[in-house]
């Protein structure tokens, strides 16, 4: 799997921008990769993951490239948090935790500068993709389709992504433990039609399944723990 920002180029390019806004959204792949090296790894993971996702849910391309970025973008805001909070290996304190999720709102601010139409949905993603369904996630608590579809695409491959990963305190779930965790949150934290659609991707024969089953993908990714 590649991990450099050098992957930008092909994605930017399809949806047609400019040298300048390529230039800055290669700068944006370099800062998360300086705060935290695993974490280009793991945005790069989520963005094929969601890619997919949106292709077999017959997106257009030009969707779908918007998924792609959103997934790669997706934590820029973490350049933001402490990393005494991002890498801390026990629980996170309330305080703590608040700080974390500020991430979703600082992403989207550092995409404000770069006025396009395109970079429009990639921000609704970024603001978005802790939202659940029922309403409890957030920053806003949005509910079902009032949460961008982009965004409830990333929302279900960033959360596979971390069951399957090893992280530094546990070792990764199975690609079936994942699906069946999936299953038991659709309606509550995921959109149903999106897992039904990632899980017939994964039951589609394909380079898929192979790749999730490397030590590639799931190499040691440092996660978030749970709030006290
Ligand atoms: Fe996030």
């Amino acid at each position: 799997m590649t991990c450099r920002p050098e992957a930008f180029d092909h994605n930017l390019e399809r949806l047609g921008k400019t040298p300048s806004l390529l230039d800055t959204v290669a700068a944006l792949a370099l800062a998360i990769d300086a705060k935290d090296h695993y974490t280009l790894c793991h945005s790069q993971a989520v963005s094929r993951l969601a890619a997919q996702i949106a292709r077999q849910l017959g997106l257009s391309d030009t969707q779908v490239e918007e998924v792609r970025l959103g997934g790669i973008l997706h934590d820029i805001g973490k350049v933001g948090v402490p990393e005494r909070v991002l890498n801390k290996p026990s629980r996170l304190t309330p305080e703590e935790y608040n700080l974390m999720k500020s991430h979703t709102l600082l992403g989207e601010k550092i995409l404000e500068p770069l006025k396009s139409k395109a970079v429009e949905g990639i921000r609704g993603i970024v603001h978005s993709h802790h939202e659940r369904v029922d309403g409890t996630g957030y920053p806003d608590q949005l509910k079902s389709e009032n949460i961008p579809l982009g965004a409830r695409i990333v929302t279900v491959a960033e959360s596979f992504h971390r069951m399957v990963s090893n992280v530094v305190y546990r070792r990764g779930r199975s690609v079936e433990e994942a699906v069946a965790e999936l299953r038991r949150c659709s309606g509550t934290q995921f959109d149903p039609k999106i897992v039904e659609a990632f899980i017939r991707l994964l039951e589609t024969p394909g380079d898929l399944l192979r790749w999730l089953r490397t030590d590639d993908l799931t190499g040691t990714v440092p996660l978030t723990p749970p709030v006290e």
